[in-house]
């Protein structure tokens, strides 16, 4: 079965790195469907039926997404909100995610050393990433290990960019 991509980046065409890793993804379509969320809901009216065919129809499950504000775009939390309902996902009746394996894929635009306690941003990313796992608990998903790339804003050179979309790659088919 494949990997199932939501990628949500709002601006793709000013993307560097998302972009990038697309490509790469794009070279594997026997391993992984992409879904674009603001390519497929320019209008933010997300078909939450859709939407749950597809992650039903899928395993593993990656959420690929540039860190905003330490969290999700928006149009991914509003997703979540949405496609995540109650009886579907949760509830007595809920378990249409449960036994599902769900991972992060995320582009950072800071500094791997500037995360952490005492240093500017404070907390890890692990620990920044904690209502995404509280949320998969809540669905009875499992929560992969995150796959991250920091620098993502400027610092980070185009060799490395190409190493972290092949990396990103082998992060995909260790956990299938
Ligand atoms: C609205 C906004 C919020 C951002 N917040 C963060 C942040 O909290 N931490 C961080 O390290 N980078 C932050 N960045 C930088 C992005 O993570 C970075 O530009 C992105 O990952 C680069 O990927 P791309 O080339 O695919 O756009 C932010 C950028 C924008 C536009």
């Amino acid at each position: 079965m494949k990997t199932l991509v939501i990628l949500a980046h709002p601006n793709m065409t000013t993307s560097r790195v998302n972009r990038r890793w697309k490509k790469e993804l794009e070279q594997h379509p026997d391993e992984v469907n992409i879904h674009e969320l603001y390519k497929a809901y320019p209008d933010w009216n997300i078909d939450i039926a859709h939407e749950q065919e597809l992650l039903e129809a899928h395993d593993h499950i990656i959420l690929q997404f540039p860190f905003y504000w330490y969290s999700y775009p928006p149009l991914l939390k509003k997703w979540l909100d949405e496609v995540f309902t109650h009886g579907w996902a949760y509830g007595s009746k809920g378990n249409r995610l449960h036994g599902k394996r769900m991972g992060l894929a995320i582009t950072i635009g800071d500094q791997r050393e500037n995360y952490g306690k005492g240093q500017p941003v404070g907390f890890s990313v692990e620990e920044l990433i904690a209502p995404f796992k509280a949320s998969m608990n809540h669905v009875g998903v499992t929560a992969l290990p995150h796959y991250a790339v920091f620098g993502a804003s400027f610092q980070a050179s185009d060799e490395e960019i190409n190493h972290s979309a092949e990396a990103y790659i082998q992060y995909i088919k260790a956990f299938k």
